[in-house]
């Protein structure tokens, strides 16, 4: 990973303005989730431009020029438009001419099956350097009268540029898997092909994302675990030897618990949400421009990446800085 950027808009939404829309309250809000305010993205804002500035960011840190980039892949689940890729216009705004790309939903993990694919199409000989990006604009997939779930979401996008490099660097490994027989804990029913656009769609919101919150904890703590030390075992390391653990960062009391069940010392697990919400795929990469800023994690130092969602797809990475 040779370049880390992220961005989220500026504007923000605090639990005490969404004490006024919905019947809720800063104490339950903090208290059950952790979050206090997540960033809003202006309206008719597109993904892509989140994904733009945290791409720009990532290609300085790397210190490398758009028309290097062979590969774009995009994490997201709330796209442009449903064609053509929120990457292709990604690759127009950038002006990388010699890319190829393409979107990838895998929901809160697409940053991590997009590294996966990214880091499978560079051992393939399929290009040398890839930009992966994880972006959202959740705020136009939330249903701001509904408390089970308005309170989570936010907007945002984390950039990382990947690059060849020699074996026992870098993506050291990625473990994926999905269940799609628990779709019904999190989906959004509408502007598909089951529910094309329309009157049943805008006047039932099935635009926006229904969860079963209480089930979707136990799946995301338990699979969490599972995939952590998936990517401990069969890398032969042990916890201890993770200088960071970056998770999703979905639920304050599900990264305790995971963090709690792997064996790892609070000061060694990367926590961010209470300033941006749930952004979903931009959740890892955005935590991972963070560490790096605040000095978290220093070259060579192995971190250890998580994600759990909607599919119900889930995930982990280890990775050697
Ligand atoms: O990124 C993809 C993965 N997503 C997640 O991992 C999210 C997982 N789920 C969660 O984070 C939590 O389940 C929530 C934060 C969504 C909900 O917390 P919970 O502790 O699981 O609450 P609950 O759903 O069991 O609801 C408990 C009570 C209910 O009231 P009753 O039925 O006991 O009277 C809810 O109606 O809390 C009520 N409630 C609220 N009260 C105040 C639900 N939302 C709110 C709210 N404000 N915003």
């Amino acid at each position: 990973m040779i370049g880390l950027g992220m961005y989220a808009p500026p504007k923000t939404l605090t639990n005490d303005e969404l004490e006024k829309m919905v019947d809720t309250s800063d104490s339950w809000i903090m208290e059950r989730t952790g979050i206090k305010l997540r960033r809003i993205a202006e309206p008719r804002t597109a993904c892509s431009d989140l994904c733009l500035e945290a791409s720009k960011r990532a290609l300085a840190d790397a210190g490398i020029s758009p028309s290097e980039i062979d590969i774009i892949v995009v994490g997201t689940c709330t796209p442009d438009m449903p064609l053509p890729s929120t990457a292709c216009f990604l690759q127009m705004k950038l002006g990388a001419g010699r890319a190829y790309a393409l979107d990838l939903n895998a929901a809160c993990s697409g940053f991590l099956y997009s590294l996966s694919a990214a880091d499978a199409m560079i051992r393939a000989g399929r290009g040398k350097k890839a930009l992966v990006v994880g972006g959202e604009i959740l705020s136009t997939v939330t249903d701001y009268t509904d408390r089970n779930t308005c309170i989570l979401f936010g907007d945002g996008a984390g950039a990382v540029v990947l690059s060849e490099c020699p074996d026992g660097e870098g993506v050291l490994s990625c473990h994926l898997h999905s269940d799609g027989n628990l779709w019904e804990l999190i989906y959004a029913p509408g502007g598909g092909t089951v529910h094309p656009y329309g009157p049943e769609v805008a006047e039932n919101r099935m635009h926006a994302i229904r969860m079963a919150g209480n089930e979707t904890f136990k799946q995301a703590v338990t699979r969490m675990v599972e995939v952590s030390l998936e990517a401990l075992q069969h890398n032969r390391v042990d916890i201890s030897d993770v200088a960071l653990f970056l998770p999703h960062q979905a639920n304050m009391r599900i990264i305790n618990a995971v963090g709690k069940r792997l064996g790892i010392s609070e000061g060694r697990v990367f926590v961010n949400l209470e300033r941006y919400g749930n952004t979903s795929a931009a959740s890892v990469p955005i935590a991972l421009a963070e560490a790096r800023e605040q000095g978290r994690f220093a070259k060579g130092d192995l971190l250890l990446l998580a994600s759990f969602g909607a599919g119900l797809t889930w995930g982990s990475a280890l990775v050697r800085m």
